[in-house]
């Protein structure tokens, strides 16, 4: 991938006439009455407000058509949480095809992994929601440091109805009385093999556990369990699979490494978005909000996101909202490059200030796109990278050998992680906000520098 993010905007945006709104007054409106009001009730007038109510309804005095787009904006893109909603939900087809076939076909137990904003969780509930579909019993568990098997596998034995037991049927009165598989599990512990049998009694239907955020487990012995579990299910071809997911690479390895699973599991990185699936979700956001992405704004986010879904969905919510604040309804580049300017102040409030300190003090030395190249090869490949992905992002441009030799100062500044256990050299960036935060500087400063050069050509 070049780094020529600017070139997006040598195509001309077609001219926006602005669109007036219909209520939102400007702040100074508020003052021009030929009396001022000066009571508190006038005083507490002028205090911004918001414009919908908690049940979606719009103020009719206060909102406008633009409120309406700004609510349908902030279901069409959803930066801080999973898409659960299909419509929304773009791209991953194939993935979701091979994780579909391993569960149905070959009864395989599924470990998801890929770096933290990739997708996992949105993923897991459109897979979740297939299994639906297809009268699976599916069972979301999110873990966290204090997951314990117990607690966790309780949970899902009640989502499962008494009628699916093989000693019970539809019509026993336990069954009747709304009982589920938890009400057989011993009230004090039970072991994997204890609810691997339970389970096995299972008839009439499948389930799926999902667990998410498993690398946020740290107790050895419930991964212990898991693995335990997951060896019990399958030399017993019970109807329940399991599907772990999680941030790092040694969740697969985790489970990989005992040789007595090795087979019943399939590990799938999940990958970054092709170029046409990001496009694709820029255009589903697009229909649901009513919004119209100028092309070349796409063909920025596209650019500036670099596969990351997280990314693309922070910056096309932030342009439609500057699209909206200009009282527009077609986003162009230059909301697009407002919105960059938002994402690096948002960031920022993520980073540690050290680090902050750290990149701007070596900005100032003129090492800007020296970092910027190092953030790309860092998005590019998903996280951890190499040397040859800074060749990747450099392309032809000299600046690559500079990049690769930044390198080792950033290890040294601990900006970046030496991968400890590799033999080829990778790296993290230890805040793994930076790269975004980086790379959107790099491309705001492209997006100004491309300005000048168009304002000076006339
Ligand atoms: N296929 C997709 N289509 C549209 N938006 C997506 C898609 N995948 C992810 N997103 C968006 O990207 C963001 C991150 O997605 P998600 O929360 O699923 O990632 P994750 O890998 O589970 O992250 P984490 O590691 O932090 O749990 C979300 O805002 C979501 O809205
Ligand atoms: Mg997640």
């Amino acid at each position: 991938m070049a780094l020529k993010i600017g070139s997006v905007f040598r195509r001309k945006a077609p001219k926006q006439k602005a669109e007036r709104p219909t209520i939102a007054a400007p702040l100074s409106d508020l003052f021009a009455h030929d009396a001022p009001d000066a009571s508190p009730r006038a005083a507490a007038n002028l205090l911004p407000r918001f414009k919908a109510s908690a049940g979606d309804q719009i103020d009719r005095q206060r909102g406008d058509r633009f409120t309406s787009m700004r609510l349908k904006l902030r279901a069409a893109f959803t930066p801080s949480q999973p898409v659960v909603d299909r419509r929304m939900f773009a791209g991953r087809s194939g993935v979701l095809a091979a994780m579909i076939s391993s569960l149905e076909d070959q009864r395989l137990h599924l470990v998801i992994y890929g770096s933290r904003g990739i997708g996992k969780t949105s993923l897991l509930h459109m897979l979740s929601q297939a299994a639906k579909d297809a009268r699976y019993i599916v069972h979301y568990s999110s873990c966290g440091a204090a997951s314990n098997f117990q607690e966790t596998f309780r949970a899902a034995a009640a989502e499962i109805p008494l009628l699916f037991h093989n000693g019970y049927g539809p019509t026993a009165e336990e069954a009747e009385s709304g009982a589920n598989f938890a009400d057989l599990l011993p009230k004090a512990s039970f072991s994997p093999r204890q609810f691997g049998e339970l389970c096995a009694r299972l008839t009439g239907t499948r389930m799926i556990i999902v667990l998410d955020e498993f690398d946020r487990s740290v107790s050895m012995e419930f991964r212990r369990e898991i693995a335990e579990l997951i060896k019990i299910l399958s030399d017993r071809s019970v109807r329940v699979q399991l599907i772990i997911a999680g941030v790092a690479g040694d969740i697969a390895e985790l489970v990989e490494h005992i040789p007595s699973i090795r087979r019943n599991i399939l590990a799938v990185r999940i990958p970054l978005l092709t170029e046409d699936e990001t496009r694709e979700l820029v255009k589903t956001g697009e229909r649901a909000s009513g919004l119209v992405f100028d092309p070349a704004a796409i063909d920025f986010i596209v650019r500036t996101s670099s596969g990351w879904p997280y990314i693309a969905s922070l910056i096309s919510h932030h342009s439609g909202l500057a699209a909206i604040e200009a009282s527009r309804s077609t986003v162009l580049p230059s909301d697009v490059s407002k919105a960059l300017h938002g994402a690096v102040l948002e960031l920022a409030g993520r980073i540690p200030k050290a680090a902050q300190t750290q990149v701007e003090t070596l900005r100032e030395k003129g090492m800007t796109k020296l970092l910027t190249l190092l953030a790309g090869a860092s998005l590019h490949a998903g996280g951890e990278f190499d040397l040859s992905d800074i060749d990747a992002v450099a392309g032809k441009s000299a600046d690559g050998a500079g990049a690769k030799r930044l390198v080792a100062q950033l290890a040294n500044d601990r900006i970046l992680l030496r991968r400890p256990d590799d033999s080829a050299e990778s790296y993290v960036f230890l805040e793994d906000g930076l790269p975004a935060y980086l790379w959107f500087q790099g491309a705001q400063d492209d997006f100004q520098a491309t300005r000048k050069v168009r304002v000076s050509n006339g």
